[in-house]
């Protein structure tokens, strides 16, 4: 895994040295990992984009269940999709009902929009959601089995337009995480149910006489969904592919002008695309209009967000037809996208003060004082355990913060405290009662991190 993709790079690194070369007794998993808290700084920026866009533009929030029952995914992605065919953590509850932790979450949110009633909401209906997923992948840089996505949903409408908007919101996402120059967008039109029927059987008559040259998955893709053969990774398919029918002579009339609107609606937002007519993405209920965003240099394998609508899925899970189009784009590789790109976060984290004591009666006074500091919204942290001064400053050093607050026994006697400027080392002793006000006046009060409950969240 390339060192840069990998999330828990630095964890790795740090237990090496501290178990000298040991293997620790207990690991993730394969292919799951610690979001440690220099990664964390990246999932909370984003998080705060994603928000920030998705408020902009009327979305609200959606969280559906760790796992559905496992028919919920099934009938949605399709029994011939990688992800049901080989990629779900299904598991039986105590009553033998086979339930499924989230490969995705289209299909969940579908079962809410029905479950909830959704339809009488004002159309359409838009969702967003932040959440990991769970598949079974065969893990490497970038492709892990537990991972998050951060995705929305479009609901209750359907016009070219909406595609285009839809394509816009995750361009700009991208965009404000400092990625969208790096990424490609790649389109597609998949048609309507007829024509991809007639299509997929055209596909069939071609293939036919040439199954010894496709691998076992392949020939199992042209018994059970020929149109998965087009994104087929091997490459006798990728060469046969090339001489195979081809969709654009099969797609209806209306297919087509859809198609058309929504690339002119690109073209006018000023959005690069390429059309791939090879995209047919891995879940089956898509239909029409699909899309991924592509890094320019890796290609299909590191699809950073894809999408497209899928009108029939609806009807498909119980539901009134209701057309709908989305997006999702999984954390992880943005997080690594932004990296290659050296984007760094703005972090709030980083301590203003750090509170060093000596003695009993210096932590007395430290502790109400950390208290008050913090409430003046300056960011403090206290060493409280013993250890000498000289420590004490070492640790603080460590946190990098750029005042410290000292108390020794010599303060606590004259009600006084000391002010080390870290970084230039100079310090000035003042009365302990003017010691808020006095860190106050260095931080300055633009930086000061006060919390109002009152706050619109
Ligand atoms: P998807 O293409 O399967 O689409 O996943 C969306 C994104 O999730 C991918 O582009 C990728 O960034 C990330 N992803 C997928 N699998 C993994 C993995 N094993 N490890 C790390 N990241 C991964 C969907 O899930 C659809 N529900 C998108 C959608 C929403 N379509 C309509 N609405």
């Amino acid at each position: 895994m390339n060192q840069e993709e990998q999330l828990n790079v630095v964890a790795e690194e740090e237990g090496d040295a501290s178990n000298e070369g040991r293997v620790p007794p207990f690991q993730t998993p394969k292919g799951v990992h610690d979001i440690l808290p220099i990664d964390h700084d990246f999932f909370t920026f984003i998080k705060k984009v994603v928000r920030h866009r998705c408020r902009q533009a009327g979305y609200k929030r959606i969280t559906t269940p760790m796992f559905e029952f496992t028919e919920v995914f099934k009938r949605s992605i399709g029994d011939t999709s990688d992800i049901v065919s080989k990629e779900m953590y299904t598991f039986q509850d105590r009553k033998g009902r086979s339930l499924t932790l989230k490969p995705e979450a289209t299909a969940a949110i579908v079962r809410s929009y029905i479950q909830n009633n959704m339809s009488q909401l004002p159309q359409p209906v838009e969702l967003y959601y932040i959440e990991p997923n769970f598949r079974y992948d065969r893990p490497q840089a970038g492709r892990y089995r537990q991972f998050w996505q951060f995705g929305f949903e479009v609901i209750g409408e359907s016009d070219p337009a909406l595609d285009a908007q839809a394509i816009l919101l995750a361009q700009r996402i991208f965009g404000d995480l400092g990625i969208a120059d790096s990424l490609k967008l790649q389109i597609n039109n998949i048609g309507d149910m007829a024509s991809r029927a007639v299509y997929a059987e055209a596909l069939k008559d071609y293939y036919c006489g040439k199954e010894r040259y496709l691998s076992e998955e392949d020939r199992g893709r042209l018994l059970k969904n020929p149109l998965r053969l087009l994104d087929s990774k091997h490459e006798d398919t990728i060469i046969l592919n090339q001489s195979a029918p081809k969709f654009k002579d099969y797609i209806s009339k209306e297919s087509q002008e859809f198609h058309d609107e929504v690339l002119e609606y690109l073209t006018d937002l000023g959005i690069g695309y390429t059309e791939n007519p090879t995209l047919v993405r891995g879940l089956d209920y898509y239909n029409q209009t699909v899309f991924e965003f592509w890094d320019e240099k890796k290609g299909a394998q590191n699809s950073v967000g894809g999408g497209g609508r899928y009108d029939g899925l609806t009807e498909l899970l119980g539901g009134q037809p209701t057309p709908a189009i989305g997006f999702a784009m999984g954390m992880e590789r943005v997080i690594a996208q932004m990296k290659r790109n050296k984007v760094r976060v703005p972090s709030k984290d980083d301590l203003h003060v750090f509170v060093a004591q000596l003695g009993r009666e210096a932590k007395k006074i430290c502790l109400p004082l950390i208290d008050q500091l913090r409430e003046n919204g300056i960011k403090t942290m206290g060493a409280l355990g013993k250890g000498a001064f000289k420590n004490q400053l070492k640790i603080a050093d460590k946190f990098k913060v750029p005042y410290c607050v000292l108390i020794g026994l010599t303060e606590v006697r004259e009600k006084t405290a000391i002010i080390r400027n870290m970084k230039v080392g100079t310090q000035v002793t003042v009365p302990f009662s003017k010691v808020v006000e006095e860190v106050v006046k260095r931080i300055g009060k633009e930086n000061l991190d006060v919390y109002d409950p009152k706050d619109p969240i």
